[in-house]
């Protein structure tokens, strides 16, 4: 038997697997998704993925200002056209901007400390296409969604095509971890979707659109650039031995 993170990343390529036309090779993807949902639930992030509490962080004190410190970074555990697996770690104070997901299906498992997330579901749903690009408006509608203060004990948080489709992320009272599950990946050099772009926007909540009323919780959202604030490096995989993986799912 493998390892769960093994367990993990298997599921999640047969739940989100598809034909060429687009539609899911499994017929119950919810089904699924919750399947996925309780072995995340599971994971020991110091056994299953090598990951401590410390796992990110720098030796010293963070400054937010320093130019030379990231206040995010990502470790990629698995990335196949289906699906990206990575775990997040934020710094105490960091946060990662309002942000889209086209067309995904998304897995949030906290895996260590608290984060508070804020999630929003588009009214007008995009979905323009055309030969290179997935398009995302300038301006989108959105139902805001209460925050939610997520820790290691809460069962992992969805996101869908659909459904709680941006959202944007921040601590809670010092440093957190997430694992993050995205079907299908970003794909911003269109490398693994036949060079169609998919790519990660930002957007800025500015408030309520005419006519609607001021404490209405449904937003109009106004495409930004990446806020300066919010960047990331990487840091290395160090849970069981995956790598066969890459080569029998790709
Ligand atoms: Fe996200």
């Amino acid at each position: 038997m493998g390892s769960r993170i093994e367990n993990v990343i298997r599921t999640a390529v047969q739940t989100f697997a598809t034909k060429p036309n687009g539609s899911f090779v499994n017929t119950n993807v919810s089904h699924n998704i919750n399947i996925l949902r309780q072995l995340l639930s599971e994971i020991c992030p110091a056994d299953d993925l090598g990951l401590t509490r410390n796992s990110g962080q720098p030796r010293f004190p963070l400054n937010l200002f320093s130019s030379r410190t990231a206040p995010v970074s990502y470790m990629e555990i698995f990335e196949n056209q289906t699906v990206s697996i990575g775990i997040f770690v934020l710094k105490d104070g960091a946060s990662i901007p309002l942000h889209d997901h086209v067309g995904m299906y998304g897995i949030l498992k906290v895996l260590y400390g608290s984060l508070n997330l804020q999630s929003y579901s588009p009214i007008d749903l995009p979905g323009q296409t055309n030969s290179s690009f997935i398009h995302q408006p300038q301006y989108l509608k959105a139902k805001r969604f209460p925050i939610s203060c997520l820790n290691e004990k809460d069962s992992p948080a969805i996101l869908s095509p659909s459904e709680h489709n941006l959202h944007s992320i921040w601590t809670n009272g010092g440093s957190a971890s997430f694992l993050d599950i995205l079907a299908p990946p970003y794909d911003p050099d269109g490398t693994l979707n036949g060079g169609k772009i998919r790519d990660c926007y930002y957007y800025s909540d500015i408030g309520e659109e005419e006519g609607i009323p001021s404490n209405s919780e449904i937003r109009l959202l106004k495409m930004t650039a990446c806020p300066p604030s919010f960047w990331c490096d990487s840091i290395t995989y160090c849970g069981p031995e995956i790598k066969h993986l890459q080569k029998e799912l790709n």
